[in-house]
């Protein structure tokens, strides 16, 4: 099972806070939320990438549609000894679309296609994995493009099965992820809404093993939210919080970042009953003892 990344939530404070549960849930990978592959970035100067390595394997993501700067990039996380690498394609926001980035990719499969050989040439075979979506705002985009990606040796491709226009509502559509799995050479990661039990969602009984291309059966499977409501049932959540506002503040500056991120996370436990009276009184917290004294 792979973490998915979720920006300003599956950061890498909160894996390293987290990572027992983690660990307990079965991830045994996780994608950083993305990084962008401009000119002049360096992705090792970045809180995801400094220090020392985590507990579990992490693998970069990277956004962005240079793909000389991509290979920068590549070439610094290498040399701090991260072996994979994966290339978002799927942000569906209209400002990162609407410039070509994420699931903008799909709208200009020429740039998409060199940032892949850029990828697969600096990772090596197998080591560069892709992100997308169904489409851009059809469901039978990805599935056009599979001749261009079946002819790399990636890692694998992880397909969310929304469309961008979608954002992260409505329903996903199992049937158009079966199509492009069925003509995928490389192994293919379903996500999107599944549940903890991975092996209980209908999507990954129908999405058969693929022989990657060193010869390896593979099955994974990619959640994010699912995983985040679940923590909020936990009995020791209120200590485990305790202590990522402790991390948070070490590596924030000032109590309106580590607020904002600890909102960002209980919103998603606003449905459940003990959060459901907790969270106006979160919601409105302007300082972390407001924060503190609500749960
Ligand atoms: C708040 C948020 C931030 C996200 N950030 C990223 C990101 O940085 N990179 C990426 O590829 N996907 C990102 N995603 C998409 C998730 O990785 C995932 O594809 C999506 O949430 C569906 O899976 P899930 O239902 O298991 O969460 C984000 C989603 C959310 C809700």
């Amino acid at each position: 099972m792979i973490l998915a990344p979720l920006r300003g939530v599956t950061i890498r404070c909160f894996r390293e806070v987290f990572a027992e549960q983690i660990h307990e849930a079965g991830f045994t990978e996780a994608i950083t939320p993305f990084l962008s592959a401009n000119p002049g970035f360096d992705p090792l100067k970045d809180r995801e990438l400094r220090g020392a390595p985590e507990q579990i394997k992490v693998t970069p993501q990277f956004i962005g549609k240079d793909p000389e700067s991509l290979r920068a990039c590549l070439l610094r996380i290498k040399e701090a000894g991260y072996d994979t690498a994966d290339l978002n394609c799927g942000c569906p926001y209209p400002m990162v679309r609407n410039k070509g980035r994420g699931s903008g990719l799909l709208r200009t499969p020429a740039v998409l296609e060199k940032m892949i050989a850029v990828g697969c040439e600096t990772m090596g075979d197998g080591k560069f994995s892709v992100k997308t979506r169904l489409g851009f705002d059809k469901n039978d985009e990805l599935l056009a493009l599979m001749p261009m990606l079946n002819s790399f040796p990636l890692r694998f491709l992880t397909v969310h099965s929304r469309n961008a226009r979608q954002m992260y509502g409505g329903e996903c559509d199992w049937e158009s992820f079966k199509k492009v799995a069925a003509v995928a050479e490389m192994p293919i990661v379903p996500n999107g809404d599944l549940p903890l039990q991975p092996y209980m969602a209908p999507c990954a009984q129908n999405c058969e093993s693929k022989t990657s291309h060193r010869g390896t059966k593979t099955q994974r499977i990619m959640i994010g939210r699912a995983f985040i409501r679940q923590l909020g049932m936990r009995d020791d959540i209120g200590e485990l919080l305790s202590r990522y506002i402790n991390a948070s503040s070490a590596e924030l500056c000032g109590p309106s970042p580590v607020l904002g991120r600890m909102k960002e996370l209980i919103a998603y436990w606003k449905d459940i009953p003990r959060w459901k009276r907790l969270w106006p009184v979160i919601k409105i917290a302007r300082t972390i003892d407001e924060l503190r004294l609500a749960y």
